[in-house]
This record gives C-alpha cells, structure tokens and sequence, in this order.
C-alpha cells in the first residue's frame, strides 16, 4: 500500500478515508494516533495488524465533541465534572458500555471503554469529517516509543496504512492520562500531563494512583490492558540515571554512549555535544523531547547505551519518569 502524507490542509480528505474503511494516523496535542472508524470491525482490525498490537489490548475511542458519547457509554456526573473541566485536552477517561454498542474488537472484551478528545483543532476537524468516533492509539508499532512527528509515523506505518496528516511536531510528548471511571474509587491508570491533584481538586475526592512500571505476568489481568506489556521501549540499551550521579556517569561513559539530559545536567558533564541530546530547560522541554531522542539514537547504529536523566515527580515530571522507567525496564546507573 503506498502511504499518502497529508498536510493539516486536507483535513476533509483524511475524513473521507477513514469514513470509506481506510486507517489514517492524525496528529494530536500528545502524541501522533492511529486513526480508523470505530463503528466498522473491518477498519478496527487494520489497525491491529499495523501496529502488531495484541487483541487483547483495547483501544480509545477519540471523539470531537462530547455528544458522541451517548450512544456509546453511560457517563456519570462525576466524568462528567472532569471533561467540562479538561477536554478537549490529555485526559482519557475509561467509561461503562452500554450492553451491545462497542465492538469487543475495540474494547478487547472489556464492559468498559476509554474516551478521549483532543486538544487539536486539525484532530477534530478530520473526526468532524469523518462523521463517527474513530480509534486512536498511538502510532508506533507496538512496544515502540510513541511518535512525536509525522516522520516517526511515517518510519513505523510506511506502507501499512493509507495517509498520514503531518501537523508538526506534538506539544506535550507523552500520552494522555489515563482515568478509570468505571469502577466505585476513580483510579489512574496512566500518567500524563494532568495530573491527580488536578483531577482531584475537580472532583473533590481522592484518586487512586494505580500507576505502575512493573511489568506484570502475562496470566495476570491487569488493570489497563498496556500495562502487561513491554512499552515505550527502543531496541537498545537504556539507562536512567540522577542528575547527583553525573560525575560518575562521566566516568563509565565509553565514546559510543549517548546522554539525554536536561541543559544544566549536560554543561556540568562537559562532554562533547555529538554524545548528548537536549532535554531542555523545563520538565515540559523534557516531556516533549523524551520519545524523539530515544527514537532518534535507536536508529544509530555507532550508538551503545542511551543513559537518560530522571525528572523531579512532580507534575508532568511524573509521566516522564513512567515512560522513561519502562523505556529503560526500569533499570538504574548505580555507582
Ligand atoms: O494521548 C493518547 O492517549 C494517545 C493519542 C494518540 O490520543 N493515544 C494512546 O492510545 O496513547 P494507546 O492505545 O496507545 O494507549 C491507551 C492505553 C492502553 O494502555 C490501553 O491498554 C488502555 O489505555 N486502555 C484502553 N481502553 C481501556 C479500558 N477500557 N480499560 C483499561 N485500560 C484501557
Ligand atoms: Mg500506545
């Protein structure tokens, strides 16, 4: 299949393929998504097959205005607090089905479904077109770090599916959090850039944090159906490690290994600027550039081990750290 790249311009002609069956990857404020309609198994299933994901791993529903819900899932007043007060914007909400409207290929079999709606006019304009909600998982390959770019998308779905929509690099890096208000105490599933006190502060009763970067037993059901799979992850070798460590680093550091850190970790380093990756100045800079490094070494051959400096757990600090622990199977530099 010959692979069409769209600009943000042809908005209605990414609508009309997904509405004709065909999986489109669309731009939104996270990350780059796999787009297909979610009302037509036939379409859902070519996203499955592009990504190599597992069957068992549900999927989004992305949606452009809040009406589409209805027909779908029962929304409580409590979800309904969080999408006035965070959508369109990084929040997945998980919600119970009503009996029978969800394709199991989309839910994995699950009575629940996760709802999301982007903070990206050019997203809702093709979902607009589309005319029905569309699936969006991220458009990686599965088990690969979530693209940032066109061109990351490009590099793992070249070939798999009909277009592209390039609309620039995304803003915030990582994927959307992820709220489960399926069940009696809301629980997040997956860090992203809003975090518990916010969702707290809103509903005005606390949050479970369920996060986690264990990976679990492959017999056991987790709570989000990702979690029990090896994520975010490049083929090499990474390594996390803490900004009080970096003179140690400097020392264990071999002319083929590459740092990604935060501009003041890589001036007090002193080493040469080909061996790092910029992660900026502010956690946000961080988040955003965290995916594109590790994409960008895992592609150079001369590269040995990615080390990667952990953030501060606070705010989105916290989403970095998650993605970044799974990245490197939570392995540490120590001393
Ligand atoms: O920012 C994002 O959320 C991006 C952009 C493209 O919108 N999408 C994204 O989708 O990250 P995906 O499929 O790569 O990640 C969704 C996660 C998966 O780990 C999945 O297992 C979990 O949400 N999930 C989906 N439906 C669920 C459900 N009903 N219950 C529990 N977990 C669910
Ligand atoms: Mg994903």
């Amino acid at each position: 299949m010959k692979t069409e790249l769209l600009t943000n311009k042809d908005v209605q002609h990414a609508g009309e393929l997904l509405k004709s069956g065909e999986v489109v990857a669309f731009p939104t404020e996270t990350v780059y998504g796999l787009g297909a309609n979610a009302t037509d198994e036939t379409a859902v299933k070519k996203v499955f097959t592009a990504k190599g994901r597992p069957a068992d791993n549900p999927l989004i529903m992305t949606i452009a205005d809040e009406q589409q819900l209805d027909q779908f899932v029962v929304v409580s007043n409590a979800a309904r607090q969080l999408m006035s007060a965070f959508w369109p914007g990084s929040l997945t909400i998980i919600l119970p089905i009503k009996p029978g409207k969800v394709s199991m290929i989309v839910t994995g079999g699950l009575q629940s479904v996760a709802f999301r709606l982007p903070d990206n006019e050019a997203t809702r304009t093709i979902i607009r077109a589309a005319g029905v909600p569309i699936v969006g998982p991220s458009a990686n390959t599965s088990g690969k770090p979530s693209p940032t770019t066109a061109q990351h998308v490009w590099h793992d779905m070249q070939g798999k599916i009909a277009a592209i929509v390039d609309d620039g690099p995304t803003q915030i890096g990582v994927e959307s959090t992820v709220v489960d208000m399926s069940v009696a105490t809301p629980t997040i599933l997956r860090p992203g850039a809003i975090t518990q006190k916010q969702l707290e502060d809103v509903l005005k009763v606390s949050v479970i944090d369920a996060t986690s970067t264990e990976s679990v037993a492959s017999d056991v059901t987790p709570k989000a159906p990702g979690m029990k799979y090896r994520h975010y992850a490049p083929d090499k070798q990474v390594i996390m490690f803490d900004r009080l460590d970096v003179l140690n680093l400097k020392t264990a550091l071999r002319r083929n290994d590459v740092v990604m850190a935060q501009d003041v970790t890589i001036s007090i380093m002193q080493i040469p600027l080909d061996q790092t990756w910029s992660l900026g100045e502010t956690l946000e800079n961080a988040t955003e550039q965290l995916f594109a490094g590790l994409r960008f070494y895992d592609d150079e051959p001369h590269v040995g081990v990615i080390y990667v400096e952990k953030m501060p757990p606070i705010g989105i600090g916290k989403a970095f750290n998650n993605r970044l622990a799974k990245a490197a199977g939570n392995q540490e530099f120590n001393v």
